[in-house]
């Protein structure tokens, strides 16, 4: 299935010090997509979502969102056109219930600000209900945000982040430090967020079997070069992509299991 690209990364090099931790990378996330990010410890995923995002200048490429370039725009103006990079630091007001955190980034999102929380709040109950509701935390509105446990935290994260609308979302080990359990559960939050709203999702993961569960797309990263990129089933296959992950090359048993 052919899709249209909604974020396209374009030749993209970022050197520190003369040390190469980018060179040449491509690639393209299609409208509507979860497009996996992966490679082993510093292959340079953080480096390229902080590079689309605007946290970080890129030594060469251009990154392109709806047609137009987003390279050197600040990280906030780079979130407002649609881009999101999310989760790194938690928005979470931890005092307040689940759903006020989720209407006060709301407020924001209207460009309101909290001296005007009372009198809006009715306004927005509506829209932050069918956020609750998207994240399955609607039975918990009334919680104190600081009591959740790890996996409902992620949610109204998730909540927070959509309050935005992003376009895309790009998140970087989104399930780091969560049990299988709970990772599971983000993950698949992840894929219904992106079916029911539409948001592209860029994301990265180390446990490579979720990955392939949700994936759409995945391009593989080792050293700073795309060494793969298809469908999970033609990366999975991929010879270079088996011998990066186990080190072994003509090994018959040696796939993605
Ligand atoms: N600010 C920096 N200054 C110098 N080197 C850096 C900087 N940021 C990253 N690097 C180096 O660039 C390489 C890529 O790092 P990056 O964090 O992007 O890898 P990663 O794929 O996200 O790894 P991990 O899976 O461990 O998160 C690494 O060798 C890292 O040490
Ligand atoms: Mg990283």
């Amino acid at each position: 299935m052919s899709r249209s690209t909604i974020l396209s990364i374009e030749d993209i090099g970022k050197n520190f010090a003369g040390f190469h931790a980018l060179s040449g990378v491509n690639l393209q996330v299609g409208e509507n997509s979860v497009h996996a990010l992966i490679g082993p410890n510093g292959a340079g995923k953080s480096t390229l979502l902080n590079v689309v995002s605007g946290h970080l200048a890129p030594s060469a490429g251009r990154v392109m969102f709806q047609g137009r370039s987003i390279c050197g725009r600040p990280p906030h103006e780079t979130a407002r056109r649609g881009v999101a990079r999310s989760f790194q630091i938690t928005s979470i007001f931890a005092g307040f219930s689940v759903f006020e955190n989720v209407q006060m980034a709301l407020l924001a999102q209207h460009g309101l600000c909290t001296r005007m929380f009372r009198p809006a709040a009715p306004m927005l109950r509506d829209e932050a209900l069918a956020l609750l509701q998207l994240v399955r935390l609607d039975g918990q509105a009334e919680r104190i945000a600081g009591e959740l446990a790890a996996g409902d935290r992620k949610r109204l994260e998730f909540a927070i982040a959509m309050a935005g609308r992003p376009k895309v979302m790009l998140l970087d080990e989104p399930t780091a430090g969560m049990s299988p359990d709970e990772r599971a559960i983000v993950i698949h939050l992840i894929r219904s967020i992106n079916r029911e709203r539409g948001v592209a999702v860029l994301f990265t993961e180390h446990d490579i079997e979720m990955v392939f569960a949700i994936a759409d797309r995945i391009t593989v990263l080792h050293q700073g070069s795309c060494i793969a990129d298809g469908a999970p089933a033609a990366v999975r296959a991929d010879r270079r992509v088996q011998e990066v992950y186990l080190g072994e090359d003509d090994d018959e048993d040696a796939a993605l299991h």
